[in-house]
Order: structure tokens, then C-alpha cells, then sequence
């Protein structure tokens, strides 16, 4: 039994009923309390915030009203003493209060935040520091709290919608925890198709799933506006997919959605081929290949000649100059009539690209999981 459950019994319930019992109970609170204030004082200045939090949980530990070492002590060991023992735990008791006086917790709170950083490292000054209240002496330093910085995912994420928000796109969001309808049926993904499969997806239940792409958005914003749309939809993703280099459970998506009347494949890579050469710099090429995806009809993947080797074959095109971007094509015409839209008399294009991958690309990142880890040596190159 550690000493702070010993502090929620009774001295009868410990088994101690002599005044040799209580003195070595009293000791070895007084042994936790000198270890806990010498792991506090070892601590570098440096670590300032660490610290502070550290001398608040000492000082609540043993200090606070309720709960608190001394006020358990008092309410169980001193107070249901018996004849006999009341005197040497009452001398104890009064003995470990002077002794937890004299360790200053509350004084080792109040003066961690004075503790002075180098010169160089602060701007801080007292007069555009106005309005802020410094205890102590005014022409100290001020501190430097450590700022965090934008998530590279939602870096990337800003400048691709920047892109499209200039061409005249807006954002549409949608449910991550969605119906087998709109996340399938609706995209021209029959029952039998293998991303169906329960290996594949995160099932809620039968008709419910974690979304597997953004696509389900399409339709939802085709019911909800009907043409003409020009939409992106970013947001995350799921699948059932073991994480590695370049998977993981949960990813980032982008769909660009447009429908209009008379709108082209021309449109579409005029589009994306634009998009590529504001992201990654004006002498990027693109390149369309055929593909397949059940809602695209004809659908295609689209590659950047490598930004970084100008397409001769480097580390991050793995040498073959190319780039695979994303997953784009012409909007099923059953996609359109199940939302609602004749195809008869309007037409779409539509992409979805992979946030992480881009930010991966963009800065050279060799593991996706890194972008999940929440590493600080990791995130504060961004
Ligand atoms: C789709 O999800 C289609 N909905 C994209 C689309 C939209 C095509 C509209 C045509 C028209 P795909 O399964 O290829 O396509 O995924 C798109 C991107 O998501 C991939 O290129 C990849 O960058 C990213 N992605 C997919 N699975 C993962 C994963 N497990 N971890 C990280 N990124 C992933």
C-alpha cells in the first residue's frame, strides 16, 4: 500500500496502536513529501511550464482543503487516535504541517513564472507588454510561452481550397458518419463491388458506414442546391486499410464537384491543369491516363511532371518523373439522375485527391503515419 492510500485509512485499520507505529507512519509521509520537492527543485529552469504544473499538483497533493495529504492525515489518522495515541500523532501531525510550511509549495508556484530567460530569446518589453499584470520586478524578461503552428494536412488543405475558391468554387461538408446509400448506391457502386466489403470499410451497422471518400458529398450537395454547382468538398475519410508508408486508417480528402450545361472533359483539364500549376509552379505538366471509377464516366488519373527534377527522375517521382495526383472523370449519368439532376440537359466533371499525399509530396514526407504521431520534433519543421 502506497502512502497516500495509507492516508484515506485509520490508524486501527493500518494495524498501527503504539506510538513507534505512528512516529515511522509520520516519517515515512515526511520521506514522500522531502523526494517529491527535491524531483521538483532538480527540474531545469528550461522547463518552465512542466514546472509550474508540477509545483500545482504538489501543492494541491498535500495542501489542498479536501483530499489533500494533510487534511486525509488529520481527518484519519489524528482524529480517530485513541486515548493513547492522540498525543504523540497530535505532536506529529503539528510536526508535519511546520515541516510542509517550511517546503513552500505555495511559494515555488508563485515563483516559477519569474524565472528569467536569456535576453536574446524574448521581445517581450514592458511597454508593449501594456495591460499585462508582472508581478515582481518589471524589467525582467518576460516569458516565452511556446507557440504551435498550422498541421501541415491543414496547410495543404487551405492552399488547394484557396485555388478553387478563386476560381469561383465554395466549400460543402458532409456527414463522416454516412448511410451505404450515399457513401455507395447512390455512386453507382453495386452491393457486389469489393469495396464493399466489410474488410474494406468500417461498418456502424448494416446500412451505416465511416465514410470511404468525400463522393458521397456530390450527391447530397445535388439534392440539396441542383444545378449549377461548383463545389470542393474537403474532409476525412476512412477505410479499413493497415497503416504503412502511404495508408492509413484515416485520411484526408478533397472532391471538386462542377455541373452545368455543355460543361467538357475540356473544362475538367483545363481545370486540374490549371489547379497543378498554381500548387506545384507554373512549369509543372500534367498528364491524363484512363482509369475506372463506377461514378465517372470516362473517368481518368491525373499526374504532374515532378516539380522537384523537372521530370528527369528523382527520390520523390521514385524516379519515373511523374507524379500520380488524383482520381478524376465525367460525372456518371446515373450519379446525376440519382441526384436529382437530368443528364440529359446538363453534364459535370469530378476529381478526389488524398490531402495527406499531397502534403507528402509537397514536403517530402517519407511516412504518412508521421503526419498522425503528434511529434513535436516532427510538426515544428512546419
Ligand atoms: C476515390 O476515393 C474517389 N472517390 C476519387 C474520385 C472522386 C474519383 C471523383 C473520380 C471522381 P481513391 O480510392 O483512389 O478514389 O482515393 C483517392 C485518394 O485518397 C488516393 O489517391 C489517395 O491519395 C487517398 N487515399 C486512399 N486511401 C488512403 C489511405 N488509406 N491513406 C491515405 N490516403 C488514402
Amino acid at each position: 500500500m502506497n502512502i497516500q492510500e495509507k492516508t484515506r485509512k485509520t490508524l486501527a485499520e493500518l494495524g498501527v496502536n503504539d506510538a513507534q507505529g505512528v512516529e515511522s507512519l509520520f516519517a515515512e509521509l515526511r520521506k514522500t513529501a522531502e523526494q517529491e520537492r527535491a524531483e521538483l527543485v532538480s527540474r531545469p529552469a528550461s522547463d518552465q511550464l512542466h514546472r509550474e504544473r508540477l509545483c500545482r499538483s504538489l501543492r494541491d497533493r498535500w495542501l489542498a482543503r479536501k483530499g489533500g495529504f494533510l487534511s486525509q492525515v488529520d481527518e484519519n489518522w489524528l482524529k480517530t487516535a485513541g486515548k493513547e495515541l492522540k498525543p504523540v500523532a497530535g505532536r506529529q501531525f503539528n510536526e508535519l504541517r511546520r515541516f510542509a510550511a517550511c517546503m513552500e509549495f505555495e511559494k515555488l508556484v508563485e515563483a516559477v513564472p519569474l524565472q528569467p530567460e536569456p535576453l536574446q530569446q524574448t521581445n517581450l518589453s514592458p511597454a508593449s507588454d501594456a495591460g499585462r499584470v508582472v508581478p515582481g520586478d518589471l524589467t525582467l524578461p518576460g516569458l516565452r510561452r511556446p507557440l504551435g503552428s498550422i498541421h501541415p494536412i491543414t496547410r495543404m488543405q487551405r492552399e488547394i481550397e484557396e485555388i478553387f475558391l478563386r476560381l469561383g468554387f465554395w466549400i460543402e461538408g458532409g456527414p463522416e458518419i454516412e448511410s451505404t446509400y450515399y457513401n455507395f448506391d447512390a455512386l453507382n457502386i453495386p452491393e457486389s463491388h469489393p469495396t464493399r466489403d466489410d474488410w474494406d470499410t468500417f461498418y456502424i451497422d448494416a446500412k451505416t458506414v465511416l465514410r470511404t471518400h468525400t463522393s458521397p458529398v456530390q450527391i447530397r450537395a445535388m439534392e440539396k442546391y441542383g444545378p449549377p454547382l461548383y463545389i470542393i468538398i474537403p474532409g476525412k475519410c476512412y477505410r479499413h486499410d493497415n497503416p504503412d508508408a502511404t495508408h492509413y486508417p484515416m485520411f484526408h480528402q478533397i472532391e471538386g464537384l462542377a455541373i452545368d450545361e455543355d460543361i467538357t472533359f475540356a473544362d475538367l483539364k483545363g481545370t486540374l491543369d490549371f489547379f497543378a500549376k498554381m500548387l506545384f509552379g507554373e512549369k509543372v505538366r500534367t498528364r491524363f491516363q484512363p482509369s475506372f471509377f463506377p461514378f465517372t464516366e470516362p473517368s481518368g488519373e491525373v499526374a504532374v511532371s515532378c516539380f522537384v527534377c523537372g521530370g528527369q527522375g528523382c527520390r520523390v517521382c521514385k524516379e519515373s518523373g511523374w507524379i500520380e495526383l488524383m482520381g478524376c472523370g465525367m460525372v456518371h449519368p446515373e450519379v446525376l439522375r440519382n441526384g436529382g439532376i437530368d443528364p440529359d440537359k446538363y453534364s459535370g466533371w469530378a476529381f478526389g485527391l488524398g490531402v495527406d499525399r499531397f502534403a507528402m509530396v509537397k514536403h517530402d514526407i517519407n511516412d504518412i503515419q508521421l503526419l498522425f504521431q503528434g511529434d513535436v520534433r516532427f510538426l515544428e519543421q512546419f
